[in-house]
């Protein structure tokens, strides 16, 4: 593939752009300036530095952000900044988007990538992707409520009132930690589900942290508000066909 392609692909900006950079003596292959933007590199495990700094290139982007509090996931955040300012130019250049929704006041892992089939795959209730969640509540958390939410609870109308969810919500898990903890595993991924639930039992979520996706769990050394590659889908479905 060429130089140019490759940057433009990995989102540093127009073709025209691209070509400027290595033009500029800006791109490193190997720790050697190539500034010719025709030059041909294969792609497939290719480390490129840009400016000074080293990327790998990856065809489809696939990240996760230990997301802080006060960031929003929309598109389009109305109250606070959007969790795409966390992230590097060329990832949002390259359109990474957030897998689902974490609240504003909700910690975490959040996956990012500009894989819309894997999007699908991640979110859509029929792969029943689990998510874990650790919610400290404001009252505490006894035997009866996590009965109640393995056995299902009906989902208090959230406030923007889209209609009343007939169906009981499980949870795949429910642990007690600490008097005032609880840890949920959940199949769904629906609108403030954990903050709903635990409201359905009686009590209020305080603080909310999600440290698990599917298999990927949040390394404990990625600070609030870092990013880091994630390997493949795999890491967060299991290996294809595995057990
Ligand atoms: N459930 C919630 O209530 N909020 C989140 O951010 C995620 C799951």
């Amino acid at each position: 593939m060429r130089l140019s392609q490759i940057l433009f692909s990995q989102g540093f900006g127009s073709r025209r752009l691209c070509a400027g950079l290595i033009h500029h003596g800006e791109v490193k292959i190997h720790g050697d300036v190539v500034d010719d933007p025709d030059a041909d590199f294969d792609p497939q495990g290719l480390q490129f530095e840009v400016s000074g700094k080293t990327w790998p290139y990856h065809e489809k982007a696939l990240v996760m952000l230990h997301k802080p509090a006060g960031y929003e996931c929309s598109q389009k955040p109305r109250h606070h900044p959007s969790v795409m300012s966390l992230l590097p130019a060329p990832l949002r250049e390259r359109g990474v988007q957030p897998v689902g929704r974490l609240d504003e006041d909700t910690t975490g892992l959040l996956l990012l990538t500009d894989d819309g089939t894997l999007i699908h795959k991640l979110t859509s209730p029929k792969h029943h992707v689990p998510k874990v969640y650790e919610a400290h509540c404001k009252h505490p958390v006894d035997a009866e409520q996590l009965e109640r939410l393995l056995a299902g609870v009906e989902l208090h109308e959230h406030e923007l009132k889209v209609h009343r969810e007939p169906e009981l919500v499980k949870a795949l898990a429910a642990e007690a930690m600490g008097t005032h903890g609880v840890r949920l595993t959940l199949a769904e991924g629906k609108y403030h589900q954990v903050k709903r639930m635990m409201a359905a039992v009686s009590n209020r979520v305080e603080r909310l942290h999600r440290p698990q996706f599917g298999d990927l769990v949040l390394p404990a050394d990625l600070p609030q508000g870092q990013w880091c590659w994630v390997a493949g889908p795999e890491a967060i479905l299991g290996a294809p066909g595995g057990a």
